[in-house]
C-alpha cells in the first residue's frame, strides 16, 4: 500500500556550473560512486516497496534522463510536469492520482538529490513514519539535528519533552514549522536547541494529504481533483498539459507544513545531507590531509588547505597556496571561487548566458 514519490524536478543551480538547466545535479554522479543521485534515491526505496509502487516526479525536459538512468522504472509512473511550479503541485497531481485507485494509499515524499549515510536507520524510521501514518491523521517529517544557523532549510519546534512521554516510538508532535528563516531567526533556533531541520521527506497518508491540500491550498485541490476523471485514462497528459501551469507556484513547505495542525516529526539520525553546494559535498567527501577534496587525476599541489578541486578527465592541473577555495572544471566552465560566498552561485549561474 505504500507509495513513493521522488521529486526530481529541481534545478541545483548551487552546483553549477556542474548542476545546469539540462543537467541538473539529481542526474549526476556528484558523489564518484558510479551512480548519480537520483538511482542511489531510487534504489534506497525499492528495500521499502516494489518498482511498481516507486513514481518520479519530474519536468517534462528531463523523461529522458529519468528513462537513461532509470531503465526498470514503469514508464506509467514518470509523471511529468509541463512547467516549473515547484513542489506543492507535483505532490498534489501524484496523490489524487494515487488516491484515484487507492484511497488507502499511504505516501513516502522524497528528493531526489540527498546523501544518506546511516541506511538501516533511514528505513527504520520511515518504517516507523509509514506505520504510524497509517493509523493516525498526521503529516510525517523527518527532523535532522541541526549544526549551523542554515537558512536554505525548514525550521522545525517540537514537543520534545511531551513526545517522549506520550509515544515511546519517538513520533513528536510539531508545534511550528519555518521554512526558509532569516539568519537571526536561523541563529536563536539554534540556540534555543527546540529544532531539527526538515528533511524533506515527508510521510503521509494520500487522505491526510489530500485533505490537507483541500484546507490550506484550496486552489491547487480544485484544481487537481478536476483531473480524477482524466489520471489512468489516455486523457490524463492532455489534462495535465493544459491546467498544470495553472496551479499556483510554491513549494510543499510553505503551502501545507507551515500551516498544518496535525505534523508530527520523528529525529532520525540517517547521516543526512543535502548536498546542497559545493562545500557541503566538501564536508561529506574523503580529504586529504590537508583537508582538500580532490578529483583529479594529475594535480601537482602546495600549500593549500580546504579546497574542493574537481578537474575532468585527462586534465592536469598544478596549485599552490590557495585556501577555502572551490575549484571546478567540468569541461566546458572553469569556476574558481571562495568557499564562504557559494551561495552566490545560483546567482552566478543565473547571469551568465544559459548555454553554460
Ligand atoms: N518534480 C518536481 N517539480 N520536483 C521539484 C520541483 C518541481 O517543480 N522543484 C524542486 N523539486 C525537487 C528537487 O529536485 C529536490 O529533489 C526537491 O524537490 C526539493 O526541492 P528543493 O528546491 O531542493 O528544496 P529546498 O532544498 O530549497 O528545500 C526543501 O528541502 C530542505 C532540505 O533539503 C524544503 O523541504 C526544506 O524545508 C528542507 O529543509
Ligand atoms: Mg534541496
Amino acid at each position: 500500500n505504500t507509495h513513493i514519490l521522488i521529486m526530481a524536478g529541481g534545478v541545483g543551480s548551487r552546483f553549477w556550473p556542474k548542476s545546469r538547466n539540462q543537467f541538473p545535479k539529481q542526474f549526476i554522479d556528484i558523489l564518484g560512486l558510479g551512480k548519480s543521485l537520483l538511482q542511489l534515491t531510487y534504489e534506497r526505496f525499492l528495500k521499502i516497496c516494489p518498482n511498481e509502487q516507486i513514481f518520479i516526479l519530474t519536468n517534462a525536459d528531463y523523461a529522458g534522463l529519468v528513462k537513461e538512468q532509470l531503465p526498470s522504472i514503469m514508464e506509467q509512473n514518470i509523471l511529468l510536469e509541463p512547467s516549473r511550479n515547484n513542489t506543492a503541485p507535483c505532490i498534489a497531481y501524484a496523490s489524487y492520482k494515487i488516491a484515484k485507485t487507492n484511497p488507502q494509499a499511504n505516501i513516502v515524499v522524497a528528493p531526489s538529490d540527498h546523501l544518506i549515510l546511516k541506511e538501516t536507520e533511514f528505513l527504520n524510521k520511515v518504517n516507523l513514519a509509514l506505520d504510524y501514518s497509517a493509523h493516525n491523521d498526521a503529516l510525517l517529517t523527518l527532523g535532522i539535528n541541526p549544526t549551523r544557523p542554515d537558512t536554505g532549510y525548514g525550521y522545525i519546534k517540537y514537543e520534545k519533552e511531551q513526545g517522549a512521554r506520550n509515544n515511546e516510538q519517538g513520533v513528536d508532535k510539531v508545534t511550528a514549522f519555518m521554512e526558509k528563516p532569516s539568519l537571526d531567526k536561523a541563529k536563536s533556533y539554534i540556540k534555543s536547541g527546540d529544532y531539527v531541520w526538515n528533511a524533506g521527506i515527508f510521510i503521509w497518508s494520500a487522505k491526510a494529504i489530500i485533505t490537507a491540500f483541500e484546507k490550506y491550498a484550496p486552489e491547487i485541490a480544485t484544481l487537481f481533483e478536476q483531473g480524477n476523471r482524466a489520471y489512468n485514462t489516455p486523457e490524463e497528459a492532455n489534462f495535465i498539459l493544459a491546467n498544470y501551469p495553472n496551479s499556483p507556484n510554491i513549494s510543499i513547505d510553505y503551502a501545507i507544513l507551515e500551516k498544518a495542525d496535525n505534523v508530527y516529526t520523528i529525529p532520525a539520525d540517517i547521516g543526512w545531507s543535502d548536498l546542497g553546494t559545493w562545500a557541503s559535498l566538501h564536508s561529506v567527501a574523503e580529504k586529504d590531509e590537508n583537508n582538500n577534496a580532490i578529483s583529479c587525476a594529475h594535480l601537482n599541489i602546495a600549500n593549500t588547505e580546504e579546497c574542493l578541486i574537481q578537474l575532468p578527465a585527462g586534465k592536469a592541473a598544478v596549485i599552490k597556496g590557495l585556501s577555502n577555495y572551490i575549484v571546478v572544471d567540468d569541461g566546458k566552465v572553469l569556476l574558481i571561487y571562495p568557499k564562504s560566498d557559494e551561495q552566490e552561485i545560483k546567482q552566478v549561474a543565473a547571469s551568465m548566458v544559459l548555454n553554460f
